[in-house]
């Protein structure tokens, strides 16, 4: 099974790019940058790495990205993750960014997206894996906030596929950035929100966020599954789920696969996806593992999460169609 995982095409389409960044890779960002580190080994650092919920995570995640200051540390950064995908047959991926915790430090929006765009394109060329940029908001951070960050990504839209959301869900509705979301989907963007599990007023948050702000996809969103009405709306509505086991267990130690397998009997387009592997410890291969061994799953049923995954991606048709014969062929080919 992990052969067949390993060979199956895949897709992500929930990473944090700054959660990739492995303590290998901050302690050399840290000499170069000369940013004083509070450790000094990466054994002592990844040690640091337990996390009781979603807010004391946050503050480590916030705290690592401190030593990303110039357009080449995005460029290494998102290098090293898509070399570490691409090594693991991911063909395509959405990847999240978090601008707002750049330029809140001084570090230029510029820097950011230059630097990523400049790892894709090479990317693309010499791995031959595809990826597109989305840009999340934090949603701790006022909503106008929010809007400013949005109006000055205007002049790099054209390598900004949609928005999203992220950071600390308590006592932040999706309702708190509706104008930010009209606004976004006036300029085209596509629009994607968080719903991290078990949150004060989870149900009532993907109920805005489909209802009210007209998402077309929700970052984890297994809560869901406590309003049926609601979970046959979004599958009426064809919207996808990006579930993130290895770090559902992490945050709140549980990887949610029974709500995961409910998704998926319920014919909702659920998908397996890492989130910030650096600091849960697992990228798409080993949450796919995961998943298949807590629940005993086949390999049509783990390949379902890939053509659901292509399904929901923002590509034109033809390419999708692409992707979704790949994972056909794999199937049908030798080790399917
Ligand atoms: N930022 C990075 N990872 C996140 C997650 N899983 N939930 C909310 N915000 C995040
Ligand atoms: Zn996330």
């Amino acid at each position: 099974m992990k052969e067949f995982i390993a060979g199956l095409p895949k897709c992500e389409l929930h990473l944090h790019i700054e959660g990739t960044l492995e303590p290998e890779m901050r302690f050399d960002l840290a000499k170069r940058n000369n940013v004083e580190q509070a450790y000094s080994t990466v054994e002592e650092l990844r040690a640091t790495y337990e996390f009781d919920g979603l807010a004391p995570f946050l503050d480590v995640y916030y705290e690592g990205m401190n030593v990303l200051r110039t357009e080449p540390d995005f460029y290494d950064l998102a290098t090293a993750y898509l070399t570490k995908a691409a090594g693991q047959n991911v063909r395509y991926v959405e990847i999240f960014f978090d601008p707002q915790a750049h330029t809140g430090r001084g570090v230029p929006f510029d820097y950011v997206i230059r630097g990523l765009t400049r790892a894709i394109s090479d990317a693309e060329t010499n791995l031959g894996i595809r990826a597109q940029l989305i840009m999340c908001f934090l949603r701790d951070y006022q909503a106008e906030y929010a809007m400013a960050t949005l109006l000055q990504s205007l002049p790099y839209r054209q390598w900004i596929i949609g928005i999203g959301l992220d950071s600390d869900e308590r006592g932040n509705p999706p309702a708190k950035f509706a104008a930010v979301y009209a606004r976004a989907r006036q300029e085209g963007y596509r629009l994607t929100m968080h719903c991290d599990p078990d949150q004060p007023n989870s149900v009532e948050h993907i109920r805005q966020a489909v209802q009210d702000i007209g998402v077309e996809r929700i970052d984890h969103g297994t809560n869901v599954l406590e309003d049926p009405e609601l979970a046959a709306e979004i599958k009426r509505r064809g919207l996808g789920f990006t579930t993130c086991p290895i770090s559902n267990d992490r945050l709140y130690g549980d990887t949610k696969a029974d709500l995961i397998r409910a998704l998926l009997d319920q014919g909702q387009r659920v998908t397996i996806n890492s989130d910030d592997p650096a600091y849960f410890g697992g990228y798409v291969q080993e949450n796919l593992e995961r998943v298949q061994a807590e629940l005993g799953l086949t390999k049509d049923e783990v390949a379902q999460f890939e053509r659901n995954a292509f399904e929901i991606t923002w590509l034109p048709r033809a390419v999708k169609d692409g992707y979704l014969a790949e994972v056909e062929d794999y199937l049908a080919g030798p080790t399917g």
